[in-house]
């Protein structure tokens, strides 16, 4: 059973619609991402289901119960802000102890539950700073203890990371999954970095302009990407423009500039491509990562890629990016393994080459 369902939830200001008729559900014990750009309603989402929010039309459960009027402090969630949201008065103790006071309980069950924490997000050391004498990082711990201490059905995070520099943030990626899988707590984690969202969710919801674009594991939203949003957003995949496509059984010829291309066919797109009710060739592009797009050294294959110049070419260490244009004059970015790079110049002829996991995605 699903411990958090949104049926058709919508919320507007004024005339402006911010979160349009949303349904999605998260299973007991998942960690749960939406992911998108910043403006795209993700916070009010979020707020929607802490209670903060009451939506104008539309349900929120949790379990099998109907919140969608609950107010927020009897909806058992514990919720960890970008800002950490501590109390600047109060001790780190303090601070992660007040939920246990609210709910009463003993202070020698409160000792317990906060030595325990503090331990396990390695701040037990500093429980009688103030927060204005911790870094960012301390900070982020005692806002992510106190959340977890009352131990909640469900832990809400909204962008939780993103005030702490690079190396911490990737640090404090596998602390927080790592408790969320210690304590299998149904977890949304809020970011608008897709690194973060595909290295640490069981399924991702890509949100664009308060609709879901597509909800997927990280490996179904990288690998197959059914719209050009997602291709961008998420790898930002080079996106080219499409002449015509021919479906044959089990692959699909697009051309493109100077040339074909053969793909895996996924009828997948397809079906999406009529649901959109368009006229589906005017509607595809071809999403090509990077790594799927190869600059041919061999000349007499060469004859049957698609003809590009090198614009620049930049070592990266273990990579080296090219940047090559088009007959019709776009260009894509092509990584190769400094391995294998063909040390190509500016200005140089070559021949591309595209893996059959490039993609047809809607427009
Ligand atoms: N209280 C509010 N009144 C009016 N507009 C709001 C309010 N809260 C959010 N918005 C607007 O709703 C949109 C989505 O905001 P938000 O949910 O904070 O997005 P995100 O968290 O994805 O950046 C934004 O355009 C924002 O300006
Ligand atoms: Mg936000």
């Amino acid at each position: 059973m699903a411990d958090i369902t949104l049926k058709h939830v919508t919320k507007q200001y004024g005339d402006v619609t911010i979160i349009d008729q949303l349904s999605l559900q998260v299973a007991h014990g998942e960690f749960f991402t939406l992911l998108g750009p910043s403006g795209c309603g993700k916070t009010t989402l979020l707020r929607m289901i802490a209670g903060f929010i009451i939506p104008d039309t539309g349900e929120v459960h949790i379990g099998e119960e109907d919140v969608t009027r609950l107010p927020a402090h009897k909806r058992e969630t514990g919720m960890v802000f970008q800002d950490y949201a501590l109390f600047p008065d109060k001790t780190v103790y303090d601070n992660v102890a007040y939920g246990l006071r609210v709910r009463k309980f003993s202070s020698q069950k409160i000792d317990e539950k906060v030595d325990r924490i503090l331990q396990r997000v390695e701040l037990a050391h500093l429980k009688k700073r103030y927060p204005g004498e911790l870094s960012g990082g301390q900070r982020q711990r005692v806002a992510l203890a106190r959340a977890l201490v009352i131990e909640p059905r469900i832990l809400l995070m909204d962008e939780p990371l993103s005030n702490l520099d690079a190396k911490l943030r990737i640090q404090m990626r596998d602390v927080i999954r790592e408790l969320q899988q210690e304590a299998k707590i149904t977890t949304i984690f809020v970011t608008h970095d897709q690194e973060e969202a595909l290295s640490m969710s069981d399924r991702i919801a890509l949100l664009r302009s308060g609709r879901i674009d597509q909800l997927d594991t990280p490996e179904g939203m990288y690998s197959r990407p059914l719209t050009a949003y997602a291709a961008d957003f998420i790898g930002g995949a080079n996106l080219i423009q499409v002449a015509s496509t021919i479906f044959r059984d089990s692959q699909t010829e697009v051309s493109i500039a100077g040339g074909q291309v053969v793909i895996h066919r996924d009828t997948s797109i397809e079906a999406r491509a009529q649901v959109a009710n368009t006229p589906s060739q005017l509607t595809y592009q071809l999403a090509a990562r990077a790594e799927h797009i190869h600059i041919e050294n061999d000349t007499t294959t060469a004859a049957r890629g698609i003809p590009a110049h090198v614009v620049f070419r930049r070592y990266l260490g273990f990579k080296v990016t090219y940047c090559l244009r088009l007959s019709d004059g776009s260009s894509v970015m092509a990584d190769v393994p400094a391995s294998d790079d063909p040390h190509k110049q500016s200005g140089d002829a070559v021949c591309l080459r595209f893996s059959p996991e490039c993609r047809l995605v809607l427009a």
